[in-house]
């Protein structure tokens, strides 16, 4: 339509980056996508490069702009949602990266988290961050960096080096180096956040030696950061005014805003979110706390269940094994698949929420030999719906709160039998979402109520779309007798050493 606004959404995901164009009524009018290229400089490390993952940025957002013949001023506000922990460290007066960004996944920094665990601190970290002490979060990251550059920590001192989280790197480079800031989402995956004052924690800043004038200004989710500066936009200033973590920002595309309301996102890994409501809560379980978003003067906090390997697992039998040609056909190798309990446990990297093992390896129990390609490919479907039971039960135990209700969005999410399979286990009704970007529109969202695009999350609520609903089949004692053999089989594979 001639007059008609949007609202730009840049998701920088771990493996792509993307520009998504949403009109008013939240529907997606175009998109451009790049993928960004994942360096392994040692088994277990991954690092990317910054300026590979803004240049990509650029080109998606005119490529989009270009393919829709979008002036940019009808563009009326920029939303950020990225892969979180992932840490770039720059100089502010070159505007170079000192490092490649170590990426979230990345296991160069384990011996930093274990040297902060020897030290006794899990318990004031918890309380302090809501986060378990790992590798996984950005603290060890930036210490890693500041101790392998030459002069780094020098630098960090007298106030050139700048830290920042992948919105934080977009951000500044988008405002061309005015604007140095982050959201309270991404700020509360540093493990130097503290999540109860909203500010960065200096004890944690001492125990790590991290000089806080690298640190950005952390602000609501909802807020307009700055405007564009630069030549992509040509000229005009457009509100940079929404940004959250990828995972936080799909919890809030999908509006589950209310305590006891849960998403799951099955991409690589799967990233369970609960939202817990205005107050925080601490597991003991194993679960993450984090910020859900800020907006209109108010955090909101959830509990997050990390399983590092779902839809990586499908991609390991077509990779690796060879099992399957496409991952669109394994929801009817599934279905026709015998009844043998065939058990895989996908723990390629150790296992994360609610075991955190580091050392435990996968493997496959159970097999005869009936067994074939059909049933390793059902267990390895059924694995992420077990990890999936094993994190809500955990957060439905520890808050006391029952599911109140759950949508299922990612790339893994379209697998028919996957959503059936998890409806059955968990003996709950799930949703999948209507829309596979609920990561991008949360974004979009975020920014379009800070600019008034839209006037508050009732309106948002009235032109959300429904998903498709799968309502659980199984009899309980099917149920019971194969989630006991899942636990099992959890405890036999963490019973192996290498
Ligand atoms: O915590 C890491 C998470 O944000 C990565 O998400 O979708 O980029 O794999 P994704």
């Amino acid at each position: 339509m001639k007059n008609e606004q949007y609202i730009m959404a840049i998701d920088e995901g771990t493996t792509s980056v993307r520009a998504i164009l949403f009109n008013h009524q939240g529907k997606e009018i175009d998109r451009s996508q790049k993928e960004i290229k994942q360096v392994f400089p040692h088994p277990g490390w991954v690092e990317q490069d910054p300026n590979e993952i803004w240049n990509k940025t650029e080109s998606v957002i005119s490529d989009v702009l270009f393919k829709t013949e979008t002036q940019p001023y009808k563009v009326r506000s920029i939303g950020i949602s990225n892969q979180r922990e992932t840490t770039v460290i720059w100089n502010k007066r070159t505007g170079k990266p000192i490092y490649n960004a170590i990426v979230w996944q990345s296991k160069q920094t384990n011996d930093i988290a274990k040297q902060i665990k020897q030290h006794g601190l899990a318990d004031e970290i918890q309380q302090k961050t809501g986060l378990i002490i790992d590798s996984y979060f950005s603290a060890t990251k930036i210490r890693w960096i500041l101790d392998h550059v030459d002069g780094a920590q020098t630098l960090a001192e007298t106030g050139d080096l700048l830290f920042g989280t992948i919105d934080t790197w977009l951000l500044w480079k988008l405002t061309a180096g005015k604007v140095h800031a982050t959201d309270v989402t991404n700020a509360s995956r540093t493990m130097l956040f503290n999540i109860n004052k909203l500010e960065w924690d200096q004890d944690l800043l001492d125990v790590f030696n991290i000089p806080k004038k690298m640190l950005p200004k952390v602000e609501e989710s909802s807020h307009v950061y700055g405007y564009t500066q630069n030549f992509t936009f040509m000229g005009v200033q457009i509100p940079i005014s929404g940004i959250a973590g990828d995972q936080q920002a799909s919890l809030f595309g999908q509006l589950a805003l209310k305590p006891g309301m849960t998403k799951n996102t099955y991409g690589t890994g799967a990233f369970i979110m609960m939202n817990l409501g205005d107050k925080p809560k601490f597991s003991k379980l194993g679960l993450l706390t984090t910020i859900a978003y800020g907006i209109s003067g108010k955090v909101y906090y959830a509990f997050e269940g990390s399983i590092f390997i779902a839809g990586s697992a499908v991609q390991w039998l077509k990779d690796e094994l060879k099992l399957i040609e496409n991952i669109s056909g394994t929801a009817n190798m599934a279905k026709t698949a015998n009844d043998e309990p065939v058990f895989v446990v996908p723990a390629f990297t150790g296992l994360g929420a609610p075991y955190w093992n580091e050392s435990v390896r996968g493997s496959i129990l159970g097999i005869t030999n009936h067994t074939g390609i059909n049933e390793i490919v059902k267990a390895t479907l059924e694995s992420l719906a077990f990890q999936t039971k094993d994190v809500i039960n955990t957060m439905t135990e520890e808050t006391q709160v029952p599911l109140n209700s759950l949508v299922i969005d990612g790339g893994v999410s379209k697998n028919d039998f996957l959503m059936e399979f998890q409806a059955d286990i968990l003996n709950q009704a799930i949703e999948r979402s209507a829309t596979s970007e609920s990561t991008a529109l949360g974004a979009a969202f975020l920014a379009g109520l800070a600019v008034g695009f839209w006037k508050d999350v009732d309106e948002i609520d009235g032109i959300k779309q429904t998903g498709q609903t799968f309502e659980p089949q199984m009899s309980e004692i099917e149920r019971k007798r194969l989630y006991h053999n899942w636990q099992l089989a959890v405890r036999t594979t963490e019973t192996f050493e290498e």
